[in-house]
């Protein structure tokens, strides 16, 4: 399948070109701020150069495509509507050029899912991160009105490299948020985009394990990273 990205340079986004360029499985454009970052070279890879603010840009990348991932994060550098303007952008680009289906990636915490993290959690993105999820809720919102064939993948605590334990998938408002490693996102962003499954639906993936020490120490190095960048 042909796919635009975005967040091509991220943590997530670096798994979805791991898992989709070395077999052939797709061709992706990937919109990429600086393309000296990826130092990637295969044949089904088309880097553009430019900013998911800039409208020019994004409809270049979808230009061609099929299907659109979002695994884009406000990492430094941007206006604190990030999530709102580019999504803006992603739907009209999408609507011009008769692109349907985009999947992307926001968090676990926000809209009905807000329950599914722990008290302790709430309490972190209410102290640090409430520009960012008043940002990525209206995200949804405007994703959601979208009329496009939309999934928006809610995940629990972003980790690198392997998982520690069983993944869910799915729509169960019961589930709490756990570590889950990003390849296993990717996967899913992947598998998604390429079906209808969970197509106007909003899963979360998760482990059911409880954050240890190394998955702590992660999103507390993450969160200085990203307020030492603003
Ligand atoms: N960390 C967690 O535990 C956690 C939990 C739940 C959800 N999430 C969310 O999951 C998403 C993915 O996270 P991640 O850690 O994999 O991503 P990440 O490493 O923060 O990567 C963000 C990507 O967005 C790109 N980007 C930022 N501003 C851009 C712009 N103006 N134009 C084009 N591209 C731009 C970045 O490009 P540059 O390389 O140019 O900066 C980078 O490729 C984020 O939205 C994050 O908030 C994170």
């Amino acid at each position: 399948m042909n796919l635009a990205l975005f967040g091509a340079t991220g943590g997530t986004g670096r798994c979805i070109l791991r898992q989709s360029l070395p077999n052939g499985e797709h061709s992706i454009k990937a919109l990429v701020r600086s393309p000296g970052k990826l130092q990637i070279e295969d044949p089904n890879l088309n880097i553009i150069k430019g900013n998911i603010l800039d409208r020019e840009d994004v409809h270049k990348t979808i230009s061609g495509t099929e299907g659109v991932l979002c695994a884009l994060g406000n990492s430094g550098n941007n206006p604190n509507n990030l999530h709102t303007k580019g999504s803006q952008h992603l739907i009209s680009s999408m609507k011009d050029l008769n692109v349907d289906r985009v999947v992307i990636l926001t968090s676990m915490g926000l809209g009905s899912s807000r329950n599914q993290i722990p008290w302790y959690g709430r309490w972190f993105t209410n102290l640090f991160l409430q520009d960012l999820m008043a940002d990525k809720r209206r995200q949804e919102e405007l994703i959601e009105e979208s009329k496009l064939g939309w999934t928006i993948i809610r995940p629990g605590g972003l980790i690198d490299g392997e998982n520690t334990g069983e993944v869910y998938k799915g729509t169960d408002s019961d589930i709490m948020a756990g570590p889950i490693a990003r390849s296993e996102v990717a996967r899913f962003m992947l598998d998604t985009v390429t079906s209808n499954s969970f197509l106007h639906e909003k899963p979360v993936i998760t482990t059911k394990k409880r954050f240890d020490m190394r998955s702590m120490y992660s999103q507390i190095k993450q969160l200085f990273e990203r307020i030492r960048t603003k």
